[in-house]
């Protein structure tokens, strides 16, 4: 009986465990490695041009590229971007104006710039290589390719100006600048909309790619759509 009453604590221990792992990146979607269990396309096994590390396929702790925080592991994004354009309250954002934070999610995510290409792999440049795919460059091949034409998308990279489109005040200035989640909806952290001396909008303004505990990533959940009401005050 004490052997059994063990047993199921063991198991009922490692279960939470595995839960609180999952809200971090292992075996989220942004696993790559070669042991991931949730990505589609991921790094082939160690001994065949593939890593089993995690961090690297976004970031490097030397010889990152410059100028291009934090510690980024991919080469500077060259692609034009339509953005959103006008919105109805007049807020412009300029073609290929976006912001550090969005072209570094871009940099997987437009569907032109490769998942697998990375600055340094052990004192290298490197095209891991991608289990079931040719050797070389690969891009993404699911939804998650947004591609360039960011038209018909939530506008990115685009100031926040407390009052359009129902948004509501601001807590902070500049590169600390949030909107408060405790006032306004029940489940999720607060959303940085800083971005350098200017509040602006981006995608990590909802999603944190190190993954949250909610699906694809999101800051707070989209339960009555929650993640909405958090700056839209409709
Ligand atoms: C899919 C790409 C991706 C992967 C994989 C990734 N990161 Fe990040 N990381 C980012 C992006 C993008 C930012 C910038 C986020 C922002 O400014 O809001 C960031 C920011 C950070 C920061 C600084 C901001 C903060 O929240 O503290 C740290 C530290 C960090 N990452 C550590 C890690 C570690 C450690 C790993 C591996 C376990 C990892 N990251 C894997 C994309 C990634
Ligand atoms: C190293 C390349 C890379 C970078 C950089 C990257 N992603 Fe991803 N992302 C992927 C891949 C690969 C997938 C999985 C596609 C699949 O298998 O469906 C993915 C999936 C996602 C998903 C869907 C998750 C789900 O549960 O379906 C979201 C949301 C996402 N990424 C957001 C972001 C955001 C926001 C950033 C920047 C902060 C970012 N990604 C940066 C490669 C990347
Ligand atoms: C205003 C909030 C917001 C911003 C900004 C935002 N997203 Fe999302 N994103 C969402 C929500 C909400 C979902 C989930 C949609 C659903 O449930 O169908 C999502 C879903 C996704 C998905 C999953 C595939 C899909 O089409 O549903 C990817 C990939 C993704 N986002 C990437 C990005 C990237 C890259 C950026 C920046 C260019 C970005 N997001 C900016 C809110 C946002
Ligand atoms: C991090 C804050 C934030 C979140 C979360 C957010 N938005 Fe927005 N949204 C903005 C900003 C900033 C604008 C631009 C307002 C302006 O100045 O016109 C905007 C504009 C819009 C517009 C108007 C576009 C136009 O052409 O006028 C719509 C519609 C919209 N958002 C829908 C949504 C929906 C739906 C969600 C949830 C999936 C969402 N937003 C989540 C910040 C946010």
């Amino acid at each position: 009986m004490k052997t059994r009453i063990v047993l199921i604590t063991i198991v009922a221990i490692s279960l939470l465990v595995t839960g609180i792992a999952m809200a971090g990146i292992k075996n989220s979607k942004h696993d790559l490695s070669s042991g991931s269990t949730t990505t589609s396309q991921k790094s082939d096994v160690v001994g065949s041009g593939g890593t089993d590390q995690l961090c690297v396929f976004c970031h490097t702790p030397h010889n990152a590229t410059a100028g291009f925080n934090p510690l980024w592991n991919k080469s500077l994004n060259s692609t034009t971007y339509a953005t959103y354009g006008t919105t109805i309250n007049g807020t412009a954002n300029v073609a290929g104006t976006l912001s550090g934070v969005t072209k570094a999610c871009l940099s997987c995510h437009d569907g032109v710039n490769a998942i697998n290409s990375v600055v340094n792999l052990g004192g290298a440049a490197s095209n891991v290589k991608i289990s079931g795919a040719a050797a070389g460059a690969v891009t993404i091949a699911t939804a998650g390719n947004l591609g360039t034409n960011l038209t018909n998308d939530h506008p990115v990279s685009l100031t926040y100006i407390a009052g359009n489109a129902s948004l509501r005040a601001l807590s902070g200035t500049g590169s600390t600048s949030v909107v408060k989640v405790s006032a306004n909806a029940t489940a999720g952290t607060d959303l940085p909309v800083g971005s350098g001396a200017a509040a602006k909008v981006e995608c990590s303004s909802c999603h944190d790619p190190h993954g949250t505990g909610n699906g694809y990533f999101l800051r707070a959940t989209t339960n009555q759509s929650n993640i909405c009401l958090v700056c839209h005050n409709k």
